[in-house]
This record gives C-alpha cells, structure tokens and sequence, in this order.
C-alpha cells in the first residue's frame, strides 16, 4: 500500500479554505488534516468543529480522509462535537489524557478511528499498552502548536524504532504518521523509516509552486 499524504489547512489561505482544500483533494492528496489548538496544550489556538462541519463535504465528496489532531487539554469533553462534525479519525496527545484507554473508547464509540500522538520528548514506551485499542499513531517532529517549523532529526530513528514494534506485533494495520516540517528533501528518509502518511502544511500550501506542483514533488519524493 502506497504511502498517503496528508494535507494540513494550518497552512492554507483560510479565507480561500474550501477552494484550497478541494485543489489539494483534486491532485489526490487521501487526508485533509485539521489541527485544532486551545491556547492552553499548545501557545496557539486554530479551529473547533465548526471549521470541520464546514469542509466535510467537500472532503467526503472526494472520498477522502478528514483527519482531525487534537492539541487541547481535556479532548475527552469534545470528541462528540468533533464526531459529529465529520471527523473520520481523531488524534489525541497521550500527554492530555489521564484516562487514555478511556478516551481511546469513547472516540471509537462514536464511529471514528482513534489515534494517539506523541510529543518529540515523549517516550514510544507510553504506547505499549494502549497499541492494541488504535488504529493510528501520530509522532510528531515538531513540537506541536505552529506550522513551518524545522524537522527534529532524530524524529527519523524514533519513527523507525516505532515502524519495529509495530511489525514485531504483528500491527500492520495501525497508520504510522509523522507531522511536522515535512518536505520533499526529507520525505525519502522519513519513508525508508516506515512512515505511512505524511502531513504536510507548509510544503502543501505555502511551497514554491503551485498547490497541485508541491503535492506532485512530494509525490515524487515518496516514489524516490
Ligand atoms: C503542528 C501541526 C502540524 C502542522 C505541520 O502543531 O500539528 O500539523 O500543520 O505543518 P508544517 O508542514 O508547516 O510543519
Ligand atoms: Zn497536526
């Protein structure tokens, strides 16, 4: 199976949100990634479900992934909003959670794949025993709260140590996503880790061409 990109709006000119959404979904970009920021998990605050409900349609008519990444204390109090919403996954910070195994439930409950993220300094050991229950995990290579930052390299290493446990268990199924400072000079070594989808803001939106042209370099770097 091919690896996916995902799309991140953080980067995109929101007061052309749906038009550039639908370019990036139109060049076959599987996900659209939606980062939602509380000001109190991370320095930044973004979007709510509202901004999901809105793209939703335009993501669902292409038959695309809406994948939504919760940076926000307390995710637990919102997962129905954003299910409702249209969420088709949704992430949560292991560093937000205090009953994780609970909040992993709850979303599942609600019809969505559950995801689980980690911080650039949390420890891939915090996964072992929730593993079983997701069906994706989010590393971070940035530290969460701003698009545009520069790629932690030894986030490489960590996705390939991630990439062992999941084979070594037999867990193929669960998606390997890496998010943060991702673009098509490093997108070869972030694959040959084991990575299988790859967000991309900056890269996407904001990158020297147009939104097609940078979806097609990181195309191409994944096939490098
Ligand atoms: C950062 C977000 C990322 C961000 C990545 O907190 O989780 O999804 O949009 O953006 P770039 O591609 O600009 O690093
Ligand atoms: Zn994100």
């Amino acid at each position: 199976m091919g690896v996916k990109i995902a799309a991140s709006i953080l980067a995109a000119d929101f007061a052309r949100l749906g038009e550039q959404v639908q370019t990036a979904l139109a060049t076959g970009t599987e996900y659209i990634h939606v980062d939602v920021m509380d000001g109190h998990f991370v320095p930044n605050m973004t979007v709510g479900p509202f901004i999901v409900a809105a793209i939703k349609p335009i993501v669902q008519a292409a038959g695309a992934v809406l994948d939504v990444h919760l940076m926000i204390e307390k995710p637990e109090r919102l997962i129905p909003e954003f299910a409702q919403a249209g969420a088709d996954n949704i992430t949560v910070h292991v560093e937000t959670c205090r009953h994780l195994h609970r909040t992993i439930q709850h979303i599942k409950e609600q019809g969505v794949k559950a995801g689980v993220t980690l911080n650039p300094a949390t420890s891939l050991g915090t996964l072992e025993e929730i593993l079983p229950y997701v069906d994706l995990v989010l590393l971070m290579s940035v530290n969460p709260g701003f698009g545009g930052q520069t790629y932690i390299q030894s986030s490489t290493n960590k996705i390939a140590r991630l990439r062992h446990m999941l084979d070594e268990r037999r867990m193929v199924h669960i998606e390997l996503e890496v998010d943060g400072g991702i673009h098509p000079g490093n997108v070869p070594e972030i694959v040959r880790a084991g990575a299988t989808v790859l967000v991309s803001g900056t890269s996407v939106f904001r990158g020297s061409g147009s939104i097609q042209e940078n979806i097609a370099a990181l195309r191409a770097a994944i096939d490098r």
